[in-house]
């Protein structure tokens, strides 16, 4: 055996009582640093729990997290973990908030209350997504890449288009506008509509695109409509999909925003997210810093 080999631990027989005794002593030493708060162990880590798909979000937090020097620790419900042997989504998070991350970043259903894990747990807590109840680094950063082009928030029309009722994103825009004082229309199928809007709605997309300022379509969430079909997806791109023609007809720029992932001639053409117009990229690269900002708030930096 080589002598790296002898370094390997594949059951204890192979452990004399000294060796044990040693690992012991070593384990009460990295225990005593944590209390101390040694440099080495401020190697912090951020635990990514995502019970829900996403490419953009949990990227944006890696990348995040890798220009911050926090080391991510990556939960996929998708993958190979404890969920499938029946553990609940509120274990799974008691059991990572006991690895002592500085923070927990959890997209979630909204089968999971995560209000009341930050109740019990005291590590943060980023929502990365939460069931029909917000996406608020999402809103964030849409904003932020309107006030980093220089764009004077108050005077912002923003319509957010198609499927509201439905959207993680446009509840965390309601949120957000009070504070911002962005001027918000929705604009949609009635069935896609809150029941009872706060805000001013849009029924013929023409006459909404004229009021705006931004226009920003949501994702049309097939997966959370019993009726959704493609042929029911055409009929919405006619009446509320942005097109070239609907753009320029307009004779005023516009910003064109969408969260992603899009589904390519339902709410937009291919011709539209590749305009001049639409910062869809942009947003997505403006994610990384709303998110490192959201970190660094997490991590203790006083506003
Ligand atoms: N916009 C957004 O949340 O995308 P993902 O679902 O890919 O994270």
């Amino acid at each position: 055996m080589s002598s790296r080999n002898q370094k390997s631990l594949l059951d204890l027989r192979s452990l004399s009582q000294d060796q044990v005794l040693f690992l012991f002593e070593k384990a009460k030493s990295f225990s005593q640093e944590s209390l101390a708060g040694s440099r080495e162990s401020k190697r912090e880590t951020a635990a990514l729990i995502f019970f829900e798909a996403s490419t953009r979000t949990r990227m944006s937090f890696e990348t995040a997290c890798a220009r911050m020097g926090l080391h991510p620790l990556f939960l996929d419900a998708g993958g190979k973990t404890s969920l499938e042997k029946g553990e609940t989504q509120e274990d799974t998070l008691l059991n990572i908030a006991a690895l002592r991350p500085a923070v927990l970043v959890i997209r979630s259903g909204d089968g999971l209350d995560q209000e009341a894990m930050g109740r019990t747990i005291d590590v943060p807590i980023v929502n990365a997504g939460w069931g029909l109840r917000g996406h608020p680094t999402q809103a964030l950063l849409d904003i932020f890449t309107l006030w980093k082009r220089g764009r004077n928030l108050e005077k912002e029309k923003i319509l957010i288009i198609g499927d509201i009722r439905h959207s993680r994103v446009a509840a965390s825009h309601f949120e957000l506008a009070k504070s911002l004082n962005y001027e918000i229309a929705l604009c949609g199928p009635k069935h896609f509509l809150p029941e009872n809007s706060q805000f001013q709605v849009f029924s013929k997309m023409e006459e909404g695109l004229r009021w705006c300022t931004t226009a920003m379509a949501l994702r049309v969430q097939n997966e959370r409509h019993a009726e959704g079909s493609g042929s029911a997806n055409k009929d919405y791109h006619s009446e509320f999909g942005l097109t070239k023609k609907r753009l320029d007809d307009l004779n005023k720029e516009i910003i064109v925003m969408h969260p992603g992932p899009i589904n390519h001639g339902v709410e937009m053409t291919t011709e539209v997210v590749h305009d001049s117009r639409a910062v869809i990229l942009e947003q997505v690269t403006n994610g990384i810093y709303i998110r490192q900002a959201v970190l660094q708030r997490a991590l203790g930096e006083e506003f």
